[in-house]
């Protein structure tokens, strides 16, 4: 059942390629369209939306995280990002020209369906993005965008938010050609980037030796810091829950440019830091803040775009992933950090599929 491999949640990493490319599938027309079968907003609606909120839990709102940033950026609909717990009983803003966009893998987490709720009782669309085809969350909403990662059993979730990423990219191409804010050029080249990507995971895991090895190095880590900035800093949190979740290692996730503001005070001599750096336009800026941890000592690990070579003159170790889009990036750069998490927490022999505490489906609010 697990295919051959000693944990789901490696299963599961491995199959991104597969359920990337299913999650594309029939998406992508020639042209600069896409193609949402499942949802019926008619190109009147999407004019008509003038705000949106995301709703979600855990790894589900890292991936909302990134919808946010894509969506402004490309439809220029103003965009709140939301914890669902948080959402329901700040009494938000939503009304009948906000669209609700839920994103939960299973479909049935608590506190998911409780805001979608309240956002559907205040007049607002409900659109959910789901891996779970006649979950209560896929049953309750005006339109469904599924993920087709296939079932995901690892409590860590790995594919679903790959795939979840990619039906963010999805969303946000569809409303920037119905609004007019993107012109097809830029369509059809984010289009272009998005088939590629199933290619450029499986480069990454075909050398998942180097992560393991970085892992095999540094397991032994008390505290772990992910820096990034931008789309970064949004895969820092990802990266940042699935080690603590898996491996039991406390770790935080930084916008670079807030470490001077406090957090610069807990990096000490052989702190461990990751660094996200795949945003061509920040990568002065994060380069700074890298100096910054290794002048107080700070072991760090970069992940980088390979033709960022000359970063390695500034950090201890670089984990290199293909050249891309600097918009698609969360989607390759978030890989070696499952791996970092999966290898550290191999190594550490925790339970890496049934971590202590939690459940792979949250019903309880
Ligand atoms: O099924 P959902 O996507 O609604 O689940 C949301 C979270 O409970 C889930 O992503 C959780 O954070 C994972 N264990 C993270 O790996």
């Amino acid at each position: 059942e697990k295919g051959g491999y000693q944990h789901f949640m490696l299963k599961e990493i491995n199959e991104q390629p597969k359920a990337v490319r299913d999650t594309l599938a029939g998406r992508l027309p020639d042209g600069s369209d896409v193609k949402l079968d499942d949802i019926k907003l008619s190109a009147d609606d999407i004019n008509k939306i003038n705000k949106i909120f995301i709703v979600a839990c855990g790894t589900a709102y890292h991936a909302g995280l990134v919808g946010k940033n894509l969506i402004e950026r490309l439809a220029k609909i103003p965009v709140e990002a939301d914890i669902a717990s948080e959402f329901r009983y700040r009494d938000p803003l939503v009304d009948e020209h906000s669209l609700t966009i839920v994103i939960s893998q299973s479909g049935e987490t608590a506190d998911t369906l409780a805001a979608m709720r309240e956002a559907k009782k205040k007049g607002s669309r409900i659109l959910a993005v789901t891996n779970v085809v006649g979950s209560s969350v896929a049953r309750e909403a005006d339109d469904v965008l599924y993920t087709w990662a296939g079932p995901e059993i690892a409590v860590a979730s790995t594919k679903a938010y790959t795939t979840q990423l990619v039906s963010m990219y999805l969303l946000a191409i569809k409303l920037g050609l119905e609004r007019g804010t993107i012109t097809e050029d830029y369509a059809e080249m984010l289009k272009s980037e998005l088939r590629q990507l199933s290619e450029k995971i499986q480069k990454i895991l075909d050398n998942q030796d180097t992560v393991q090895k970085l892992a095999d190095n540094n397991y032994t880590a008390k505290d772990v810091f992910f820096l990034g900035r931008g789309l970064d800093y949004s895969v820092s949190m990802e990266g940042s829950l699935k080690l603590k979740e898996i491996s039991y290692i406390h770790s935080e996730a930084y916008a670079a440019g807030e470490l001077k503001h406090g957090t610069l005070a807990l990096i000490e001599n052989g702190t461990l830091v990751i660094a996200l750096v795949t945003q061509k336009h920040l990568y002065d800026k994060m380069l700074s803040n890298i100096k910054e941890v290794t002048t107080r000592g700070a072991h760090v690990i970069a992940v980088a775009l390979e033709s960022m070579r000359e970063i390695e003159k500034a950090v201890d170790d670089v984990i290199y992933i293909p050249d891309c889009a600097e918009e698609v990036a969360p989607v390759l750069a978030v890989i070696p950090l499952q791996l970092l998490a999966y290898y550290m927490a191999v190594a550490r022999g925790c339970d890496v599929d049934k971590p202590r505490n939690l459940a792979k489906s949250v019903t309880v609010e």
